[in-house]
């Protein structure tokens, strides 16, 4: 470990010099001179000084710089049949017009703009277009129903939301319109405006306070890049939380900026005109980062894929965008080739496309299990790197960094800390446990640049959530255990944050729909162990004592409730009926006993247990022997 060793011990014995230097690979409009802002601990700020536009980084510098020509967004559509390419010069057209077109709907630096939207270029539009004109956006993903979007909406009060008429899910049409409209019914805080894209697989009716996002942006007045702090927001990003209200990630501009295009060469080894293909959905984190602006950031060209990687129109389909857009390095979930090897064991459709100008397969959202990370390497022949990171930072937290220095890879573990991550796993006590020993993953404060500042308009719940538990750290949720040779193995999360086929949910908030339900006394839902998406959730239910309806039928309203109110992806489809459910004598349901029954553990009964009979009754039923 010769420069990553170097280049590590400087970012934490010498945050503010590693830093100071990674900014200068963003300009500035006033340069920062105070690095590291730690005169309100425990809240650090990065840059603090400093000013700059997010927009004009990821767009106009390079229009200047000669780049106005270069593909900037290559759009590829499988389920609209549609390849289009965007240089530098037309995302800057597009993004400066549509920024005029929220200016003229009253939006001003500072205000909110929620951006519901499918695997579109115009989301992109739509969320640099905030960025230029110092509006803070908030990207909801499409595949969350209406009452998951009013909390979004109640939490971020947006003065504007931007749609589309539909998303499109293999050969089903989901209209988008309704559910918005359904959402801002529900929501307390209402938005003056929205402004639907109409797509032609699925036109909108249109109502009042709707604006046609074609006909808007032909006669709007472009709107230039306005300087913002550094530490002025650029986006919130809810993610789910150990309860059903989520939480509002805020990211700043100038750590984002700063962070994001230092990672791109040096943990993913891209530089300015590379094809990088990040294969998630914008309204996730990776979509945020790796679609849209660390690529932008960094002069590369970036593909915004709507499609499946099986069935759109087989498993190859992703060899094809590789081939087709001569992409270097592709990254996306274990799960999507956990579909893919489904459907293609050996990978023989891999031979129909010449993809020799991929150089690595990056993988992140959920544990790269050792089986799919062989299958992906044997196949590929190149290297397969994960890494691991979540919505808090922005950018991973311990990766394999191809740019500088690649090291060699352990199967199960996504290698050493990034720059700037000082990370510790701790136990119970907060001491650092021996290598080898499991235990709760934690970082050392500060963190480093595009991380959290704190949660939307709640440092009060920022603090509570990640940085009471080990006073000086910040709490990941997820738990592991360092080797010998400083390789971090992420084994799960520890609290009730489940994550199936890449997506993040909140238990919480599946309990939530479904406790809402008029037959239902209590419930419990736990995320288990899924061959193709990781986890899948599992619901528990107890009826109310006077209830004799058909079991069945209840069952199908449960499930039905639950996509219609927390939406498609929470994919709740397996809940049994139980007569009680073990909790402690504190009445805390025994979520991960039940958890680890279910994947087939020996767990221990534990001693703070009210009543073991009703654990005992439950067991065959959570090891699917009732019956
Ligand atoms: N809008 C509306 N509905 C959506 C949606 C969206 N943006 N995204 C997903 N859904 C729906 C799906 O259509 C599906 O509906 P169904 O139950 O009626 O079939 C449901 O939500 C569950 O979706 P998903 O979990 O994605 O399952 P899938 O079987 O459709 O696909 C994979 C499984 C593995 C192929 C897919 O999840 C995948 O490619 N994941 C890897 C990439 C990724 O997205 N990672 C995220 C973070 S890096
Ligand atoms: P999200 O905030 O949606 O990115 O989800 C973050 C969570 O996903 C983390 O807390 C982990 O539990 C999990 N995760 C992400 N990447 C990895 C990885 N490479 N290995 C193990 N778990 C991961």
């Amino acid at each position: 470990m010769g420069s990553y060793r170097t280049e590590y011990r400087r970012s934490i014995d010498d945050p503010a010099g590693f830093w100071g230097e990674a900014a200068k690979g963003i300009t500035w409009d006033r340069e920062p001179t105070r690095i590291l802002d730690d005169t309100n601990l425990p809240f650090y700020r990065w840059f603090a000084d400093g000013e700059m536009n997010t927009c004009y980084n990821a767009l106009d510098r390079h229009v200047e710089g000669g780049r106005g020509d270069q593909a900037a967004v290559i759009y590829d559509s499988p389920v609209t049949d549609t390849v289009r390419s965007y240089s530098y010069r037309e995302m800057q057209d597009q993004v400066a017009r549509f920024a005029g077109v929220l200016r003229g709907l009253g939006v001003d630096k500072g205000d909110t703009v929620v951006v519901y939207m499918p695997m579109v270029p115009e989301a992109l539009v739509a969320m640099l277009a905030c960025a230029r004109i110092g509006a803070v956006h908030s990207v909801v993903f499409g595949g969350f129903a209406a009452h998951e979007l009013a909390l979004r909406i109640n939490d971020a009060q947006p003065k504007v939301v931007v749609s589309a008429s539909c998303g499109i899910e293999r050969d089903r049409t989901i209209p988008y319109k309704p559910l918005l409209d359904a959402a801002i019914e529900e929501a307390k805080s209402k938005p003056e405006r929205t402004v639907i894209l109409q797509r032609s697989a699925c036109l909108a009716t249109m109502g009042e306070r709707d604006v046609d996002w074609a006909s808007a942006i032909a006669e709007a007045e472009p709107a230039d890049c306005v300087p913002v702090k550094a530490t002025d927001p650029l986006y919130i990003l809810y993610t789910s939380g150990t309860t059903a209200r989520p939480k509002g990630v805020v990211r700043d501009n100038g750590g984002h900026a700063v962070a994001l295009h230092w990672s791109m060469s040096n943990i993913y080894d891209l530089a300015p005109g590379d094809v990088f293909w990040a294969a998630s959905d914008v309204g996730w984190v990776v979509g945020h980062s790796y679609i849209v602006y660390a690529p932008l950031l960094a002069g590369c060209t970036t593909v915004i894929y709507e499609g499946k990687p099986v069935g759109t129109p087989d498993a190859g389909a992703f060899w094809r965008v590789i081939a087709q857009h001569g992409v270097k390095a592709l990254f996306t979930a274990p799960t999507a080739f956990r579909a893919i090897k489904k459907e293609d064991p050996k990978g023989a459709l891999l031979s129909d496309y010449d993809i020799s100008g991929m150089k690595y397969l990056f993988l992140a959202g959920e544990r790269l299990d050792p089986e799919t990370y062989h299958w992906a390497t044997d196949l590929l022949q190149i290297p397969v790197i994960d890494h691991w990171w979540q919505t808090e930072t922005g950018w991973p937290i311990v990766a394999n960094m191809m740019g500088l220095e690649a090291l060699p890879i352990k199967a199960g573990s996504p290698t050493v800390p990034v720059p700037g991550y000082d990370i510790h796993v701790l136990d119970e006590e907060g001491e650092n446990v021996p290598a080898g020993t499991e235990g709760a993953i934690a970082i050392k404060l500060p963190l480093p640049p595009c991380t959290l500042p704190t949660l939307w308009k709640d440092d009060e719940r920022f603090v509570e959530s990640y940085l009471t538990r080990y006073p000086g750290y910040y709490l990941t949720g997820d738990g592991g255990h360092l080797d010998e040779d400083g390789y971090l193995f992420v084994m799960g999360r520890t609290d009730d944050v489940i994550n199936v086929a890449g997506h993040r949910l909140s238990t919480g908030a599946l309990e939530e729909a479904v406790a809402g339900h008029p037959d239902v006394a209590e419930c419990a839902v736990i995320g288990v162990n899924d061959t193709l998406k990781g986890q899948v959730p599992r619901g528990f239910v107890v009826l109310k004592a006077a209830v004799d309806r058909d079991p069945e039928t209840i069952r199908r309203e449960l499930v039905d409730r639950v996509r219609e109110q927390v939406g498609a992806v929470a994919s709740l489809r397996e809940i049994d009926i139980v007569g009680g459910l073990p909790k402690t004598r504190s009445g805390k349901i025994l979520r991960r006993t039940m958890r680890g029954i279910a994947e087939g553990r020996d767990e221990a009964v534990p001693s703070t247990i009210d009543d073991p009979a009703v654990l005992d009754a439950m067991r065959p039923v959570l090891r699917h022997e009732q019956g």
